[in-house]
């Protein structure tokens, strides 16, 4: 047998970078002192690699359950919105990463959760570095999530905790939060680049040799990144993030990277005085402050995952006072908007060069499937034309640069759920017609099909009055109006 080939490197702790002979400061990172000797292997395919990650353990694929040494049964949060967020519950022995803004409500989250692993006779440590043993169970004891299956502790010497759970042998261990703890043989802060690497590197051997699942929580930077290295996201085998705005009720639960499920499935919560509380129809929630004739507003049925969320699109036009107007999205793809507009401009002469324009996606959502084109088209014409909206209309598709609608996927589930909720009229892709062929002849009979933007009007307004007013001046108003 060929001889394996070995040769040291130097690993920086801080952001991972090679390099091949040790120096007092990271070429990449800039961190002094953070290189750290490792011996690496050859092997073929792979080129050079760590010696620890090439394990010796030889497991033959095949579908069936027993010739895997260890049996694959997620644990259920006791929240289903939680479950389903992490593709059907917790995998024993996963690294899972949760991050949100300061506030927001990811101890809480993992507190409530507690009961629900402990209520199925699993045992849970929830280690926090951020408040004390009376802190944690008296918030424990008001959000009425008591177990007796669930230990906590007030520590934040990473040693400790690792001896705490080889000891405990916890089914799920919770840190909060990995910016609170450290590693003593380091000389660096708590929260630095390299506490948090090492720690989390530690933490993610403890998961992957023991049945224990680890949550860890972590706060996240002001431009809305998980403090810490990108190493991390890396490490951790699911990215949680917890959304939502501080002075609304609303969190919104997602998926940023799973690699046991799909990453566009989100949960719905809402902060009360009693904790966190499941929405399971989201779609109610966020229309629910929606106007009767609403102007600038625009229903879109969107797929997050595997379910249908309908929500509102709210645009606004006006004059602006700058050289060069404003151009505002939340929730939507600022890129996606000024696309948007070109293709309106050009063929719908919608002349908003001089406007200042704002999209928003109402409840704090955020939409990156092209389906929700044209309902940002249709809000932007009803502000831009001062003209209501029909309220009990939806519509969804993609626009091309031709000024093209395009088909989105599942398009039948969109109307249905969309009609069960109130919805009469529908706007839909011409190239989705025979997805829906299905619905029935009297559902369909409220279903439009769209192949251009150019039409877009004409199903918005059918009665051609609208109060659309000339950005150009007086003398152009006649030849805006509209033709049908
Ligand atoms: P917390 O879980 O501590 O947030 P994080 O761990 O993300 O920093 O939640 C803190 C906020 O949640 C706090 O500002 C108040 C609010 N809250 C409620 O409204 N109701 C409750 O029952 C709880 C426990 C918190
Ligand atoms: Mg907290």
């Amino acid at each position: 047998m060929a001889k394996t080939r070995s040769r040291n490197i130097f690993v920086c702790t801080s952001c991972g970078a090679q390099s091949p002979k040790w120096q007092g400061r990271c070429n990449e990172c800039g961190e002094w002192n953070t290189l750290q000797e490792e011996v690496v292997v050859q092997d073929k395919g792979r080129g050079w690699v760590s010696k620890e990650t090439t394990s010796s353990e030889v497991v033959a694929l095949s579908t069936s359950d027993k010739a895997d040494a260890r049996p694959f049964q997620r644990i259920s949060t006791g929240i289903s919105e939680f479950d389903r967020t992490l593709g059907g519950g917790v995998v024993p022995g996963s690294f899972i990463l949760l991050g949100g803004d300061p506030g927001i409500g990811k101890s809480t989250l993992l507190l409530q959760m507690t009961k629900g692993i402990g209520d199925q006779n699993l045992k849970v440590l929830y280690v926090s570095g951020e408040e004390s043993v009376q802190q944690t169970l008296m918030r424990a004891r008001r959000l009425k999530t008591v177990s007796p299956n669930t230990f906590i502790a007030s520590e934040s010497n990473l040693d400790i905790i690792i001896e705490l759970a080889k000891k405990m042998t916890p089914d799920v261990l919770i840190v909060d939060s990995i910016q609170t703890v450290y590693l003593s043989e380091l000389q660096s802060a708590p929260g630095t680049v390299s506490q948090v690497r090492e720690c989390s590197h530690k933490l993610m051997n403890l998961a992957k040799n023991s049945q224990t699942a680890v949550f860890l929580i972590g706060h996240v930077t002001k431009d809305g990144h998980i403090a810490g290295p990108k190493t991390l996201e890396h490490m951790v085998d699911t990215v949680l993030s917890f959304e939502g705005d501080l002075h609304h009720h609303y969190r919104i639960l997602r998926s940023l990277k799973n690699r046991f499920g799909t990453t566009n499935e989100l949960g719905v919560f809402q902060m009360q005085s009693g904790g966190l509380q499941e929405v399971t129809n989201p779609s109610e929630l966020f229309l629910e402050e929606r106007s009767e004739n609403p102007q600038g507003s625009a229903v879109l049925a969107s797929m997050e995952g595997s379910r249908v969320i309908l929500c509102e699109v709210q645009s606004l036009t006006t004059p602006s006072p700058l050289p060069m107007p404003r151009r505002n999205t939340i929730g939507f793809d600022l890129q996606r908007t000024h696309l948007i507009l070109a293709v309106l401009d050009k063929h719908l002469d919608l002349h908003l060069a001089n406007r200042d324009v704002f999209v928003n996606i109402v409840g704090g959502l955020k939409i990156n499937e092209p389906a929700v084109d044209l309902a940002v088209a249709a809000s932007l014409i009803s502000s831009d034309w001062n003209s209501d909206m029909d309220a009990k209309m939806c519509l969804f598709g993609e626009i091309g640069l031709t000024g093209e609608v395009r088909g989105v996927v599942q398009a039948d589930q969109r109307v249905k759920e969309a009609h069960k909720l109130g919805f009469t009229k529908f706007i839909v892709p011409f190239a989705n017609k025979k997805h829906v062929a299905d619905l029935g002849p009297q559902l369909l009979k409220s279903v439009q099909f769209i192949k251009s933007i150019k039409e877009l009007p004409r199903f918005l307004f059918p009665t051609g009055a609208t109060n659309r007013k000339s950005h150009k001046g007086k003398e152009a108003v006649k030849s805006l109006d509209l033709e049908f």
